[in-house]
């Protein structure tokens, strides 16, 4: 994720406001006076949601701007998108860049302003979501129901004495149009291409094996496939949590372009996976928010598709129809027959007494368009209750769950309403059947801990969601992945060890490529006396708990801590109090409405238009990083 088509567009926001000032001619073509009007009256709305004091006052503008916004979606959609180009261009966006994402998106988001009730807890949810311009709505009381009471004193089973290792990989995010030599320090979000290159005047070369900047290049991925085997003698089975197409988030359609580079990737992980004497495991995958075209948009069965021939496009049958296609072999035929019908998600058993649940995660995001218009759905496509029933069943069989997705539930994108639901899930079979959750999403090395009735108390702790760190360097990262050690019975984790290749020598790297090597092991990184657990025993929720005191009360445990989080990269973000605290408390956070990042009721926490209106300057940073020439 990290870059997002929305980011765009809030940038334009944001940066629009200087140029209103400087300029009185608000530059909308082929417009009747009304349909100026109206277009003025967003850049208006802008204006004001910007140079709100408080936090009641940019909500209220930003309700009014999505009001405005609704109103010009009833005129036409040719108007609607022209304004958001306009402000989007205004902000400085690259053009192509502006169209593209405009074009993409913009007919859903038409369609669901029209539909929502901006005033009213759709219209809070998006800019609370999406700005933190509002205080976030509570979430709305549902109490999941299941089929049987939990077992009382469920605990897990003890562990085996053997081990399994298991191949954790995310976010691969392949551009196949890199080219080494090209422009890395471009105007657009993505660099590394030659058509954004100017070959007069080169700044930054493009190595050959990938740049801070771009995504991953085919020669990356290559060499980090052959590197794979060398870690082990044999994977019991491996994961890829999401994301295999780039950042090109204005350029995602024709849907068969993206379709195109989903195929090719699975062709190269087919020729490694299922070739003895390379990786020669199955490999299990989950769809991720790029995996559509238009980037994020997963409907709902109950979503009405825009009108028109060219638009079906948008219901992702081909989606589901290419996954379920490309991913054969690996999950059974039940499965890939299922995904098709369950909105990609799916069920598959890679070895005896262990369950994996491939959830698609993108009905949580904030996002998705179509999950702002159907708010009130409490479980869309009924992917909660289809969980729930193979929860029951690994419960009633005796048998352990790993659920894999995309998003993690505690992310800061994820609904709160969603991941409440997905939290009481948690806690009805965890710790006794769910013996671990795995995501990605975020680029970061990072974790979750789920506790009972969300006492966040180690001996409450019942769950922990491991998010691996991402394949592509995008943006200031080490390219990375993840291996587990986990209980050949028991399947709870042994150690995490994440692997990296050091980017910033690409240069130096000879014909032996990428030095991809051991970054760390959670248990040895993380071991002190005040988190504990014997060679024997796995890495417990309990155990993860105390790591996270650790990281409170010992400033080095914590700096080890933010180096991983983005795979030792060369440029590591500063990180005051305040953000440590952020930190710890997104970990232990489980379900994102316990996180501290966003504007509850009155907080004086970081929130985007506050840290604007604070310091504008600061403001540049967020420009330059959307811009993909971040540090
Ligand atoms: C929209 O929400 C507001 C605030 O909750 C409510 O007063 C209003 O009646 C709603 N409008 C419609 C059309 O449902
Ligand atoms: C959910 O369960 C709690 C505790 O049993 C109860 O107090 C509450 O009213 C229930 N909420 C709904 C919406 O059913
Ligand atoms: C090359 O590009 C850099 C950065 O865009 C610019 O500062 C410099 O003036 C350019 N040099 C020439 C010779 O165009
Ligand atoms: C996508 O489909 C169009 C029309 O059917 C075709 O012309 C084009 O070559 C296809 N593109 C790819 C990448 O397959
Ligand atoms: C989705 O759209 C395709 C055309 O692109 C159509 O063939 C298919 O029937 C549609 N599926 C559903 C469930 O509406
Ligand atoms: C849509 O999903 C709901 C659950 O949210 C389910 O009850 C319903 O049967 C589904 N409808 C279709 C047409 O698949
Ligand atoms: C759960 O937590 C709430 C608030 O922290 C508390 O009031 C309640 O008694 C707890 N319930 C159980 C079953 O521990
Ligand atoms: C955590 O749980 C333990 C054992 O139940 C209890 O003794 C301790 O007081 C709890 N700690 C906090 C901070 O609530
Ligand atoms: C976690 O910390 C508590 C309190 O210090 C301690 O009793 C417990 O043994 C620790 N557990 C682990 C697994 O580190
Ligand atoms: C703090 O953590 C570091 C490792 O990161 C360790 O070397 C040191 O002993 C710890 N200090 C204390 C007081 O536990
Ligand atoms: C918010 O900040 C103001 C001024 O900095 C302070 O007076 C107020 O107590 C703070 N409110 C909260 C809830 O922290």
């Amino acid at each position: 994720m990290l870059y997002n088509s929305f980011t765009w567009l809030l940038v334009g926001l944001l940066v629009v406001r200087k140029s209103v000032a400087d300029s009185q001619q608000i530059p909308i073509s082929n417009a009747d006076a009304i349909a100026t009007a109206q277009a003025a009256a967003v850049l208006q709305a802008t204006d004001d949601l910007l140079s709100s004091e408080s936090l009641v006052a940019s909500c209220s503008s930003c309700i009014s701007l999505l009001q405005v916004s609704k109103n010009l979606a009833y005129i036409s959609e040719g108007l609607f998108l022209s304004t958001l180009t306009s402000v989007c261009k205004r902000a400085g966006v690259d053009p192509t860049v502006c169209e593209g994402t405009v074009k993409e998106q913009g007919p859903v988001l038409r369609q669901v302003l029209r539909t929502i009730n901006v005033s009213g807890r759709d219209g809070h949810i998006m800019c609370a979501a999406n700005l933190n311009a509002c205080p976030y709505p509570v979430v709305e009381e549902w109490n999941v129901t299941f089929p049987k009471p939990k077992p009382e004193h469920a605990r897990p089973p003890p562990p085996s004495g053997q081990e399994l290792t298991v191949l954790h990989l995310s976010d691969w995010h392949v551009d196949p149009l890199y080219e080494a030599g090209t422009e890395a320090a471009c105007d657009k979000p993505i660099c590394c291409r030659s058509e954004f290159t100017n070959f007069e005047n080169i700044t930054q070369p493009a190595s050959t094996w990938g740049a801070f900047t771009c995504d991953t290049p085919i020669t990356l991925l290559e060499s980090m496939l052959e590197y794979i085997p060398s870690v082990t003698d044999k994977f019991a089975f491996a994961i890829l949590t999401g994301d295999v197409p780039p950042h090109e988030v204005w350029s995602t359609l024709p849907y068969n372009k993206t379709q195109a580079i989903e195929v090719s990737s699975y062709d190269l992980l087919h020729a490694h996976f299922d070739a003895p004497g390379l990786i020669d495991t199955k490999l299990y995958p989950v769809v991720g928010n790029h995996e559509a075209a238009p980037t994020n948009l997963f409907p709902h069965n109950v979503s009405v598709i825009p009108k028109g021939d060219d638009k079906q496009y948008l219901n992702l049958t081909w989606l589901y129809e290419t996954m379920s296609e490309s991913w054969s072999g690996w999950l059974g035929n039940d499965a890939t027959v299922q995904l098709v019908h369950n909105s990609g998600s799916y069920v598959a058993y890679p070895t005896d007494g262990l369950v994996i649940i491939g959830l698609n995660t993108m009905f949580c995001y904030t996002l998705n368009w179509w999950n702002i218009e159907y708010g009130g759905e409490k479980d869309p496509n009924g992917i909660f209750t289809w969980m729930i029933q193979h929860l029951q069943l690994a419960e009633d069989q005796g048998k352990r769950v790993w659920i894999i997705g995309h998003i993690a539930p505690g992310d800061n994108t994820c609904l709160h309403d969603y991941s409440n639901y997905y939290y009481q899930i948690v806690e009805r079979y965890a710790p006794h059947v769910i013996a671990g959750q795995f995501f990605g999403h975020t680029h970061r090395d990072e974790l979750e801990i789920f506790y009972e009735n969300a006492t966040q108390n180690y001996s409450k702790a019942i769950s922990t969601a491991y998010l691996a760190p991402a394949i592509t360097p995008f943006t200031s990262m080490n390219p990375g992945f993840r291996v587990y050690k986990i209980d050949a019975k028991t399947f709870d984790v042994m150690d995490s060890l994440t692997y990296v290749a050091d980017l910033d020598d690409a240069e130096e790297w000879g014909e032996e490529g990428p030095n991809w090597h051991l970054e760390y092991s959670a248990r040895e990184a993380y071991m002190s006396p005040l988190a504990n657990v014997g060679p024997k025993e796995p890495l417990s929720p309990a155990w993860w708990h105390n790591v996270t005191r650790s990281f409170e009360e010992n400033e080095s445990m914590f700096e080890k801590y933010f180096m991983y989080r983005t795979k030792s990269s060369p440029t590591l973000p500063e990180c005051d109090q305040t953000c440590r605290t952020n930190i710890i408390c997104g970990i232990r956070a489980g379900k994102s409405e316990l996180r501290c990042d966003y504007q509850r009721d009155d907080l004086n926490e970081t929130s985007l238009f506050r840290e604007y209106q604070r310091d504008p300057e600061k403001f540049e940073y967020m420009k330059d990083l959307c811009s993909g020439l971040g540090h």
